[in-house]
């Protein structure tokens, strides 16, 4: 049955004529009218906590361009904020964390997580109520490996090295650290879709640089289990897994998570991805976002081969990683105007 929304009937695998299309980082500082509300909220953390102002910019892209759904505005740095880490968004260098450590690991509280996330709960709700019916609202969490290398590493980094050596000098408080983020993400995506989400998305932005053996353990297991767990309370959850770099582990990464609809990087071969992934699932993706920064004839071209590759199976446009600050919005609305056959 088609739920009337458009972005949703294509993750639950329903082809539609035109792909829908929501652009990941869509609120933010690309958006005047973003960095107005930022600059108010005072500190990034702040505004994610702030059930009003948050709301607020999760419908700000929804005003000036014709996206099929909203994404919540918050981060996935939360759930490290949430199970006690400092953490801190210093100007222009990125989050900055307290490092974790095998002696440390203990002082995180699990238990008061979900607790300490209500207010981004509560924006759910208030989103959900100003939204149109036709609109899709997704929810998302880090992936546990993604996290954990924020976590670990207290920053973000080229290589990951911090977080991949300490899984291979410490696995026992490795895995330890792996369970929490499992079981928190989980918790944490389901009390999304009771609040009102229509589904979500796994960032595993750094499932880049790893070994066969490494990617398994960190990034396939951990994806697998959040999503098992999830449907175990919301049967059928539409789930996307974005695992950002994952290459040559796409194809299995997909089949043993059992994602719903697979998000595609923008260096992932659309030949590649055509010919490895089943017909019946749904992808999601994946227009370089410099080629959103430049605009004009080769972004259009190469959005065109996009929605040409994927013609034959459900497909979400998107970019195949998160809006920068330069891009003009101009090359926005063309985009999304391009995308729906404009
Ligand atoms: O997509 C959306 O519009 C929803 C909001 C959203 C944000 N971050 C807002 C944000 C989402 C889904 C995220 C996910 C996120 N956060 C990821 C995974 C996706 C990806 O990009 O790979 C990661 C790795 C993070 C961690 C994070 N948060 C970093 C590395 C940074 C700094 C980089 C930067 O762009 O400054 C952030 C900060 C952040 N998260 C901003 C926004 C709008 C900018 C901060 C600001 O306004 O000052």
């Amino acid at each position: 049955m088609p739920s009337g929304k458009p972005l949703l009937d294509a993750a639950l695998g329903i082809r539609q004529a035109r792909p829908p299309v929501w652009i990941m980082r869509q609120a933010g500082r690309y958006l005047p009218e973003y960095r107005e509300v930022r600059q108010k909220a005072g500190s990034f953390l702040d505004l994610c906590y702030a059930p009003a102002l948050a709301t607020e910019v999760t419908l700000q892209p929804l005003r000036r361009f014709d996206l099929d759904a909203a994404i919540l505005f918050s981060d996935i740095l939360v759930i490290p904020h949430a199970l006690g880490q400092d953490v801190r968004f210093a100007q222009g260098e990125g989050p900055v964390l307290e490092p974790i450590d095998e002696t440390t690991l203990s002082t995180l509280k699990p238990e008061k997580a979900l607790d300490n996330l209500r207010n981004v709960l509560e924006a759910i709700d208030r989103i959900k109520l100003a939204l149109s019916e036709n609109k899709t609202l997704i929810g998302f969490c880090g992936a546990p490996w993604t996290v954990a290398t924020y976590m670990i590493g207290g920053r973000g980094s080229p290589d990951q090295a911090a977080a991949r050596l300490f899984a291979l000098n410490h696995p026992a408080a490795f895995a330890a650290l792996i369970d929490i983020l499992v079981e928190v993400s989980a918790q944490y995506l389901i009390a999304q879709f009771r609040a009102g989400a229509d589904m979500v998305q796994i960032f595993e932005s750094w499932a880049l640089n790893l070994d066969e053996e490494a990617f398994r353990t960190h990034v396939i297991e951990p994806n697998r289990r959040i999503v098992e767990r999830v449907r175990s309370f919301v049967p059928d959850a539409p789930i996307t897994g974005f695992p950002r770099g994952a290459a040559g582990m796409l194809a299995e990464y997909a089949e043993k998570t059992g994602v719903s609809v697979l998000g595609l990087d923008f260096a992932t071969p659309l030949a590649f991805a055509s010919s490895n992934l089943p017909r019946t699932l749904p992808v999601q993706g994946n227009l370089d976002p410099l080629r959103l920064v430049a605009g004009g004839a080769q972004m259009e071209r190469r959005a065109e081969a996009i929605i040409e590759a994927f013609s034959d199976r459900p497909h979400i446009f998107n970019l195949g990683h998160g809006i920068v600050p330069q891009t003009p919005i101009a090359h926005v609305s063309r985009l999304v105007d391009v995308v729906h056959g404009r």
